[in-house]
């Protein structure tokens, strides 16, 4: 399974991108090369990047490839690891070209585990070689271990949590400075949490990549995007964050899969969590996870989702399993045996809603409001209504009793259609948690 014909010196890992997390791994394996349990050594033995600028670590024993996927072939390496992203073009070419080489790879790519995971899953166990992906997901916390190994055998009913650090930095930095999302996105760009194209992050399409990836591990299938829900943070106002908190909640971007019948309810949107819960506590650019299991319970993990320290230190625990020669099917159980997760039916699922209005200041609104809900057969929990805005409008939110998702919408037309309702209603999800 660890690829190697006979032992012969330090391992020889061929790196692939050496940008935040690969300079990163560059430095932990320079400052400690035998980590691994048994004492053997790891040595960089060859690189590839787009540009052979200096990246702070004595790199002249390591031959340089232009081309990651002959890096990936090369006879000269034991262990191919790829940290250059994207879930197509070089990091796609480069890890199918190092399994067919009957190389173990490590990779922290989940788009391109959440994307191709069960064609590269097939590959890697015809080849019998390791594919491990521990750093793909929540960073430097073990998420991946933890169900593929930890709970396996475990009925896990749910996985739940915040798997993106940029989002929700921005949401946590949106309520802390009282700023807006475009000033605060910029803000978090200069500061390196966000990307210069920030669309894979407040589009909710990483976390999707790294819940599907857990879904395909807690419930047992292959990864399915397809199967996901996804909404983004960029419409979150400001507004929003301020009026949710007034009635007991923060805004997060929750990234939620949970079991049903054969398939995964799988969701990330923005929504309400009370402000008690641990979800709510996890601020800044941290990453956050409830499991729920049969016989378990539920527990919570929390810790760094991103950054190249900690992320360098999951990849390295994967090189470790290489050279211990760990064997397991790359998901949880052997690709050959593993379909993609099916989606499931949400016609009868029933959510709590936050409605906010922008209403004229007039008589009768909240009347007209109301009508609208009960047409829709929606009733409300709490409300909120707040003095006049400069605008001569009135900011009204309601938080509704759970209802299908068919009904807040019908809710949501209704309440549009109305004469002194200004702009239509803005419509976020209170978490299931
Ligand atoms: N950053 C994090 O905190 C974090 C956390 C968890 C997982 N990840 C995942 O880790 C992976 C790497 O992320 P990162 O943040 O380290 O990215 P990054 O800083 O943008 O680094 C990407 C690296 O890939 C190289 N590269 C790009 N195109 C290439 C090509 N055609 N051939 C060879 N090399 C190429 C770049 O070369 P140059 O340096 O010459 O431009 C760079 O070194 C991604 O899959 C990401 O999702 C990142």
């Amino acid at each position: 399974m660890n690829g190697r014909a006979a032992v012969r010196g330090p391992w020889r890992i061929g790196l692939a991108g050496l940008g935040v997390v690969g300079g990163a791994l560059l430095k932990f394996l320079a400052e400690q090369p035998d980590f691994a349990p048994s004492g053997e050594r790891a040595a960089i033995a060859g690189v590839s990047a787009r540009s052979q600028k200096d990246r702070g670590v004595d790199l002249s024993a390591a031959a340089w490839f232009d081309d990651p996927v002959a890096l990936a072939g090369s006879p000269d390496i034991d262990v191919f690891v790829e940290l250059i992203g994207g879930s197509e073009g070089p990091a796609r070419a480069a890890v199918t070209a190092a399994l067919k080489a009957g190389k173990p790879v490590i990779t922290a790519n989940k788009a391109l585990i959440a994307t191709h995971g069960l064609e590269l899953a097939k590959l890697a166990e015809a080849q019998g070689v390791a594919l491990f992906y521990e750093a793909a997901v929540m960073g430097g916390v073990p998420a991946v271990k933890l169900l593929r190994e930890g709970l396996v055998g475990e009925h896990v009913q749910s996985v739940v949590g915040i798997l993106n650090g940029t989002c929700n930095f921005i949401l946590s930095e949106m309520e802390r400075s009282e700023r807006g999302f475009a000033e605060v996105l910029a803000e978090a760009q200069k500061l390196g949490y966000a990307e210069a194209d920030p669309t894979t992050d407040v589009g909710g399409f990483d976390a999707a990549h790294k819940i599907v990836i857990l879904a395909a591990l807690a419930f047992g299938g292959a990864p399915n995007l397809g199967a996901a829900e996804i909404e983004g943070i960029a419409a979150v106002d400001l507004i929003d964050i301020k009026l949710a908190r007034e009635l007991g909640y923060r805004i997060k971007l929750i990234a939620s899969a949970e079991r049903e019948g054969t398939g995964a309810s799988i969701r990330v949107n923005p929504a309400l969590v009370p402000l008690g819960h641990p979800l709510a506590q996890a601020g800044g650019a941290l990453n956050a996870l409830f499991i729920e299991g049969r016989r378990i319970g539920r527990f919570y993990m929390q810790g760094p989702g991103a950054g190249g320290a900690a992320t360098a230190a999951a990849v390295a625990a994967d090189i470790a399993d290489v050279i211990a020669g760990a064997r397991r099917p790359v998901f949880q159980r052997p690709a050959g045996d593993l379909a993609p997760l099916k989606g499931a039916d949400r016609a009868g699922h029933r959510d709590k809603a936050f409605l906010r209005l922008m209403v004229r200041d007039r008589p009768g609104v909240i009347a007209a409001v109301s009508e609208a809900l009960a047409k829709a057969e929606v009733s409300i929990d709490s409300f909120l209504q707040k003095p006049v805005e400069d605008s001569g409008h009135v900011p009204i939110v309601l938080i509704t009793h759970p209802a299908s998702a068919a009904a807040i919408a019908e809710a949501v037309d209704h309440i549009g259609a109305l004469e002194a309702v200004v702009e239509r209603p803005r419509r976020i999800r209170v978490a299931r948690i």
